[in-house]
């Protein structure tokens, strides 16, 4: 079928990242960060601090990471030019894992007498900073002071959060280095075009839960995989993101607004509260149909003859939004068993949609769909015309989703 308007696949750039490991308990996760950098698609160079190499070994390293790992004792060999000064013309972007007080402290005050202090003062790229220390020392003035001399230049932070900490008898705290996931998606914003700064994205995620009495609900098996990956991009590329979630498992992207509900009368009241302030919606959340007519306060007492419930239709949200509409750029997700497209394009035009993302349950158990990492759809245009794509990760349909609800902004704001 003929598109009427284009939607380019538009790959990450692949690029060159340094990650300098600090001495924190928490460079034991460096060797994991490395991984999920290097298939995210990074090429990657590491300078490993004498007191990381107290927490984790070289080879490790070098294996993880596939490079060569430089440390200070390299740096000292007799070389003309110098290491720091070689390596400052790699990176596009630089990590500062495991990032300890002590490491901020040199680089905030310009002392360059580590290769890993040494090269952050002669790379001029993007650098960000992944703390991970003991509550008392993040909170502490110095450090403070030190990230807002850092900031002040132009560098970035990710975390650290409250959590669990490595040190024996300190319980939890702020302090704790995010994960490695979240370090892959901080990357991938430093070096990620941000085309959609100055648009808010409304993004609904996961399941709906409608109680027929305080301990049992109807629902259905949504992960929120999806929509938090299409928030994550947005954010990553720039966007302004309130994510209305259902209930599930999972962490929200860092930097999103979020309103957490439970019911699909909650839903409403979100989205609808949001919805004049926004550019586009991206509705992924499975939204249950129906609710109970009329839901008990008390616990129903199991008896042993059948039980006949009464539900009364949800009202459904997207078709409201769809009737609201001005400027927005609306995107449903459609799950069908069958006769995919026309039942799908038939949602788009009574939703008033601009597209509609089709996908299919009955590809749960192949690790696409519900729950899952992958997915695999079909994007629909009310006018029935259909583009299908393969099989990708959430977060690539995510951004290519992207791709389309901005092509289509483009569209309107040149007419
Ligand atoms: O969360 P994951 O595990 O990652 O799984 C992702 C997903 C499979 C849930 C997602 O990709 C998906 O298909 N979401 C939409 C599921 C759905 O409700 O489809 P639908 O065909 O019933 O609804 C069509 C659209 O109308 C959807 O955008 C839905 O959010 C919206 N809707 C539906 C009912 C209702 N009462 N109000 C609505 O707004």
């Amino acid at each position: 079928m003929r598109s009427r308007y284009n939607i380019l696949p538009m790959p990450f750039l692949l690029k060159n990242v340094l990650v300098l490991v600090c001495g924190s308990v928490a460079a034991g996760k460096a060797p994991t960060a490395l991984r999920r950098l290097r298939e995210a698609g990074y090429t990657l160079q590491v300078i490993a601090t004498a007191r990381a190499l107290e927490f984790v070994t070289a080879l490790t390293l070098a294996t993880a990471a596939e490079s060569e790992v430089h440390t200070d004792l390299d740096w000292f060999k007799v070389q003309p030019g110098g290491k720091h000064l070689e390596l400052s013309h790699f990176p596009d972007a630089v990590v500062v894992l495991a990032a300890t007080s002590d490491t901020m402290a040199r680089a905030a005050l310009g002392l360059s007498g580590d290769l890993a202090s040494a090269t952050l003062l002669s790379v001029r790229c993007p650098i960000l900073w992944v703390p991970a220390m003991n509550p008392r020392m993040w909170e502490h003035p110095a450090t403070q002071g030190h990230k807002t001399t850092l900031e002040s230049w132009g560098h970035h932070f990710v975390g650290p959060v409250s959590g669990k900490l490595g040190t024996r008898g300190e319980g939890a705290g702020m302090g704790r280095m995010v994960e490695p996931e979240d370090v892959v998606g901080a990357v991938r914003a430093l070096v990620t075009a941000r085309d959609l700064e100055g648009l808010h994205f409304l993004v609904t995620a996961g399941p709906t839960r409608e109680y027929l009495d305080p301990v049992r609900f109807i629902s259905n098996p949504s992960s929120g995989k999806m929509g938090y990956a299409v928030a994550k991009v947005a954010l990553e590329r720039g966007a302004q993101v309130t994510l209305v979630t259902g209930p599930v498992s999972l962490t929200p992207p860092p930097g999103a607004k979020v309103v957490q509900i439970e019911s699909a009368l909650e839903l409403k009241a979100a989205v609808d509260a949001a919805f004049e302030s926004v550019d586009a919606v991206v509705m992924t959340a499975a939204v249950a149909d129906y609710r109970a007519s009329k839901p008990s306060s008390e616990k129903e007492t199991k008896t042993s003859s059948a039980l006949t419930l009464e539900l009364t239709p949800n009202p459904d949200i997207l078709k409201g939004l769809g009737e609201r509409k001005t400027h927005q750029i609306l995107v449903g997700f459609a799950m069908e068993t069958d006769k995919g497209v026309d039942k799908a394009a038939d949602k788009a035009r009574r939703k008033n949609l601009d597209f509609i993302l089709l996908n299919y349950p009955a590809r749960v158990g192949e690790g696409i769909g519900f729950g899952a990492d992958d997915n695999e759809v079909t994007l629909v245009r009310p006018d029935g015309t259909f583009e299908v794509w393969e099989r990708m990760t959430k977060l690539e349909v995510g951004k290519r989703v992207l791709d389309g609800i901005l092509e289509r902004w483009k569209e309107r704001n040149v007419k």
